[in-house]
């Protein structure tokens, strides 16, 4: 039983503190100023964003979900028997766990997940529910390249999960170069399920990213509690303010912290002064057309197969085949 333990073991990739020590230095004295989105994540972040997932105005996880409800046997069937799933940032994973339990003697599934105390979580409730099933989990920032677990079993082939409109963090050209390497990652012949939130009227689009509780703005601000309790820096989260906007000509939200007032931060050794008004970006959140995403996926290398979406067409799941 020597590979028991190789089963159980989380492959722990999550990023190091000093990354996001020099991330935030380097997007903080860049013009525009910005901050990684993806350090929103910590246990903290990663429990306001299920908070986020819950809310009224916060469209995308229940439109998402109800798809998958009507529609998972259909994905099932263009997914085929046997595959290896590879779910990219599956967080607590009610999504694929719809999934999971319309497939086909799934081969195996390897969630890769930059939180590590979600992965675990939801590793441990997945080997409950689907015990038969072989589960890699990975702890990494799977928008770097990382190396896949080798299972024990054959797959038919693989196929990557991406939920949640995550591809909607990417600009258009980091969005090619990241489906790309999905192409390579899954390979010929190999699959893509993504999630993808659709262009729809402003007024929905700013309302779920400006909820009246007050959450996103809280998730926002998380980042600089984060930096202060990481990076020994010290913002004062009471002069900072959340601020989220459509950008129809980009076609993105746009998420921004605004400084109330002059001040000056510092971060370990480093100070940065901020005038009153001035933003930092933390997310852009870009919503696609069909026909834009279908072509951007294949330039990057894909072969549209389906798209299935909801009455109101607010969000889009479509699946993709590589050729290589
Ligand atoms: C996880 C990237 C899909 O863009 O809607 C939610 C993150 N940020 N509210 C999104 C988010 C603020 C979310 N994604």
């Amino acid at each position: 039983m020597n590979h028991e333990p190789h089963r159980l073991a989380v492959v722990d990739l999550e990023p190091a503190k000093s990354d996001f020590l020099s991330e935030a230095i380097a997007g903080l004295s860049r013009h525009p100023r910005t901050l990684p989105c993806k350090y929103f994540y910590d246990e903290n972040g990663a429990e306001l964003f299920q908070k986020i997932c819950e809310l009224p105005e916060y469209y995308i996880t229940r439109t998402e979900t109800g798809i998958l409800r009507v529609h998972a046997h259909q994905m099932a069937h263009c997914i085929g028997a046997r595959c290896e799933l590879i779910g990219l940032g599956t967080g607590s994973g009610t999504k694929t766990r719809i999934l999971l339990e319309e497939l086909e003697e799934p081969a195996v599934y390897v969630p890769v997940d930059i939180s590590k105390e979600q992965l675990e979580r939801s590793t441990s409730l997945f080997r409950k529910i689907f015990p038969k099933l072989e589960i890699l989990p990975v702890c990494a920032d799977y928008l770097e390249p990382f190396d896949l677990p080798s299972p024990s079993r054959k797959a038919a082939r693989k196929v990557v999960y991406f939920p949640g409109s995550t591809i909607g963090n990417f600009e258009p050209p980091a969005a090619m170069t990241f489906l790309r390497r999905v192409v390579d990652l899954c390979g010929n012949d190999g699959g893509l399920l993504i999630g993808v939130d659709l262009r729809k009227d402003r007024n929905v689009l700013e309302r779920a990213y400006n909820d009246s509780a007050g959450v996103t703005a809280q998730f926002n601000l998380n980042l600089l509690a984060r930096a202060n309790r990481e990076l020994d820096a010290n913002f004062d989260l009471r002069h900072w303010r959340h601020y989220a906007i459509y950008n129809p000509d980009e076609g993105r939200i746009e998420i921004y912290l605004i400084s109330e007032i002059d001040q000056t931060v510092r971060i370990k050794d480093r100070q940065f002064h901020f005038h009153a008004g001035e933003k930092i970006i933390t997310e852009y959140s870009y919503k696609h057309t069909p026909q834009g995403f279908i072509g951007l996926a294949r330039k990057a290398g894909f072969e549209f197969v389906r798209m299935w979406t909801d009455n109101g067409h607010w969000f889009g799941v479509f699946y993709f085949t590589a050729k290589l």
